[in-house]
């Protein structure tokens, strides 16, 4: 094209940016790869082909990694542990920030690659990706120097990381681990491994020391090989599908885990948005990485009165997006990572009954155009399942509360993006938006001092901020095995006078359970005290629907549900008497009247914590800041431990309150009544009803229910019974969140009572992007 005709026309000419290094670097690592292990890779092994999607050429070959391969990288890692933590914050620091400083160095050569081996334009591999890794390990070599010294590592993670963004996810992944001195074995997507084998090769540029990185290469049943490792942490991201078979394969093992699934995020456009601005902000939200991103806005809504204008400026838009080379520097969109997964998004779009704008000039080969389709219905499949391509589903509302309800009515809560120009609109909005990152008028903005994760099947557990780190570290103290303790026996022939038969506690009101069963409860000498209820799986479902039903706790005022905690605490204080005298007979000791005392002061706590475990201002260097919230879950259920009966439940209860959830206990196992009995504080003390629903019977009958309940949020034990496999197993349908005990114990007595752990638990971190005068 000569000047003249690109002056007429004003076209783009091409700026391919040079392969050349790229392709030095593979040939100089003679184009085969075997896993790196200990500081040094393995010789290759059964190998497969890694292709530029743009083009199809071969790249490289890479090694199928064996069991042996998976054991040698875990037992290497386990070995480079201890010395790796007993260094300290401080000496990691610097590891960290020569990784850093080195992945900056080569930043070029790491986002070329990056492009060939993906397809991404090189324009977001350089400008996005890579600022991005650099920023991770920087801000986690702060991270490191300033770990709190109550903390320590997990020890060995396994990390398993997707092809959308290789060398971002291993960021993500790597570096807070190494901060908080784990140490790693990576497993990258089989279609995108180039980039984390060349970081293998700037770990040891940096001196890290052998086995604190090992990477295994290979397919899914490498990353199966590795979930089933002596591992203490499992860190994935992919599908949904892959993270529930995870969920399930690590049940009861006592691994740590967490998912950073799917979406199908929700992009709401009020109809006094900034059009223009919007219609950009969709350009990033979908087209972005060519929609391969789990964060995509990829479902758009439109507020009816503004939509057809909105729909013909965004389809101009898109007849001007340039399709092609990826290392194009003028390219906005790539290549699809490979034909496989071309195909499948061809064949989800084919099934569309709603209107389809495609960009018309999109090549031939690995390539899918950006499409809109409009006109469909929020039960839609399309608007339903994620489609991980370029491809916008969209629909209509015509107010806020509408809009909210379709933006939720999803089995995914990611993400969501909200355009207006009406403050009020949006920072209404937001918060009522199931997601774990809003946007306001923006669109895929990341950080690493900003937390981001999901709610429901996108998964659980953050990355990035102080919240990521929560999930590589864990308290100093190491608990001993919970011993189990049994119900004190009596005489079930002989007549005995019975005080009372006790109910359970649901939506406020005394309840009789459902069975109409009920078990002895005796003292120490054997005599009858009283009967605990054997809840079922009908009075669990009573309980959540009480539950369900007081969803106005969670918007009450910090300051008001404090005050009702300081309530509880004095009317229990004004029973202390009473119920330490009952939990002496229950028990057999003498410790009745101290436990009271305690339960006061976790009130008090939590009544303090209330108002003050509150967020805070991320200092992203995008845009000036985010706001890191707290929402609480919502509907917890607990199992509360058998030692400290009334101790324990009020322990589990005041935090998960306080943060403004409701919840589902099923007391102490041995010792029931001392939760019945204080069931008649609660009463009193201006608890909404359903916001604490008390249950008594056998704790393994009723965890899989629990767990299972698609309508609790997460789900807690503490139980001296073996339930933790049974809650995860459970819990890995809705992929709902889990704490459990592992059989282990915790000292009631002590501050392991109480505090932060238990805030943590009982909220999301939500991260809200806003505007921010900086
Ligand atoms: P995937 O979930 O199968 O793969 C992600 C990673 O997990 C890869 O490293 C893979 O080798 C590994 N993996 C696969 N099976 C495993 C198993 N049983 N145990 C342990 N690790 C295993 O994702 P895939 O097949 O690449 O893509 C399929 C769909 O998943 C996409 O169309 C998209 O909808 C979704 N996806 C979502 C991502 C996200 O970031 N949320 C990323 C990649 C895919």
């Amino acid at each position: 094209m000569s000047v003249k005709e690109i002056f007429e026309t004003m076209e783009y000419g091409p700026a391919p940016e040079s392969a050349a290094e790229a392709l030095a670097w593979l040939v100089d690592q003679g184009a085969r790869f075997g896993p790196f292990i200990a500081g040094s890779f393995a010789p290759p092994g059964i190998l497969f082909e890694t292709r530029n999607p743009a083009t199809g050429e071969v790249l490289a070959s890479i090694t199928q990694a064996t069991q042996d391969d998976v054991e040698a990288a875990v037992a290497a890692a386990r070995r480079a542990q201890p010395a790796w933590e007993d260094m300290g914050g401080p000496a990691r620091a610097r590891f960290l920030y020569a990784l850093a400083r080195l992945l900056q160095k080569h930043a070029r050569l790491f986002a070329v690659l990056e492009t060939l081996d993906n397809g991404k334009p090189i324009r977001e591999s350089r400008d996005i990706d890579l600022p991005l890794a650099v920023r991770h390990f920087y801000y986690h070599a702060g991270s490191a120097q300033l770990m709190a010294s109550d903390r320590a590592a997990m020890g060995v993670c396994a990390q398993i990381i997707p092809w959308n963004f290789p060398l971002l996810m291993l960021a993500w992944k790597v570096a807070p681990a190494l901060a908080m001195g784990n140490t790693v074995v990576l497993k990258p997507a089989e279609w995108t491994s180039l980039t984390a084998l060349l970081f293998a090769d700037i770990c040891r540029q940096a001196g890290l020391p052998d086995g604190v990185v090992n990477i295994v290469t290979g397919d899914g049943r490498v990353g199966e090989m590795l979930v089933q490792a002596e591992v203490d942490k499992i860190a994935f991201t992919g599908s949904t599908e892959v993270g529930r078979a995870i969920r399930t394969a690590t049940a009861g093992s006592g691994k740590a885990l967490t998912l950073e699934l799917g979406g199908k995020s929700p992009y709401i456009v009020f109809e006094d948005a900034d059009l223009d601005s919007a219609v950009e902000g969709l350009v990033d939200a979908i087209w972005l990485n060519q929609g391969q991103v789990c964060c995509a806005g990829s479902r758009l809504l439109v507020q009816e009165g503004i939509a057809e204008q909105f729909h013909a400026r965004l389809r101009a838009r898109m007849d001007g997006l340039r399709i092609g080379d990826p290392l194009d520097k003028c390219i906005d969109v790539g290549a699809i990572i490979d034909p496989v997964q071309r195909d499948r998004i061809a064949q989800m779009v084919a099934g569309s009954d709603g209107t389809i704008h495609q960009t018309a000039a999109c090549p031939e080969g690995c390539f899918f155009p950006p499409t809109l389709i409009t006109g469909l219905s929020s039960a839609s499949p399309l608007m339903q399942d994620e489609i991980f391509g370029p491809v916008l589903v969209g629909t209509t509302f015509r107010t806020p509360s509408e809009a909210i309800q379709v933006a939720n009515d999803t089995r995914y809560g990611l993400a969501a993006s909200i355009w207006s120009e009406n403050i009020n609109t949006a920072l209404d909005v937001a918060p009522k938006l199931a997601a774990g990152v809003v946007w306001i008028n923006g669109s895929n903005m990341f950080d690493a001092a900003v937390p981001f994760g999901g709610l429901r099947e996108s998964g659980f557990g953050r990355e990035g901020g102080p919240e990521g780190l929560a999930a590589y570290t864990r308290p100093v103290r190491a608990p001993e095995r919970l011993a189990p303790i049994a119900p004190l026996a009596g005489d079930e022939s002989e007549p005995q006078p019975v005080d009372r038969t006790a109910k359970l506690y649901i939506g406020g009101k005394q309840a009789r359970p459902d069975s109409g069963h009920a078990s002895n409860v005796f003292d120490a000498k054997g005599r009858l005290i009283g009967q605990a209820p054997i809840a079922s799986r009908k009075d669990i479902r009573n309980a959540v629907e009480a539950a369900r039903a007081a969803s106005g706790w969670a918007a009450a005022p910090a300051h008001n549900r404090a005050q009702v905690l300081y309530y509880i605490a004095e009317n229990l204080h004004a029973r202390a008497g009473s119920l330490a005298a009952l939990i002496d007979r229950l028990t057999g000791g003498t410790d009745g009247a101290d436990e009271v005392s305690l339960a006061v002061s976790r009130l008090f706590s939590a009544a303090a914590w209330a108002d003050k475990f509150d967020g805070r201002i991320a200092q992203a260097p995008l845009r000036g800041a985010a706001l890191v919230t707290r929402a609480p879950c919502g509907v917890i259920g607990a199992f509360c431990p058998d030692a400290g009966p009334l101790l324990g439940l009020v322990s589990v209860m005041a935090p998960a309150i306080a943060m403004g959830n409701r919840v589902v206990l099923v007391a102490s196992e041995p010792f029931p009544l001392a939760a019945l009995e204080f069931a008649h504080v609660l009463e009193g003390s201006d608890v909404p009803g359903g916001v604490v629903n008390i249950l008594t019977g056998p704790h393994a009958d009723l965890a899989p229910t629990m767990a299972q309940h698609m309508d609790i949020d997460a789900v807690w034990s503490f139980s001296g019974a073996d339930i933790s496999e049974a809650i995860e197993q459970g819990a890995a349908a809705s992929l709902k969140r889990s704490w459990v005990n592992d059989g282990l114990a915790r000292d009631w007595w002590s501050p392991e009572g109480e505090g932060p752990e238990f805030l943590e638990q009982a909220t999301e971190a939500k991260s809200l992007w806003i505007p921010w005068g900086a």
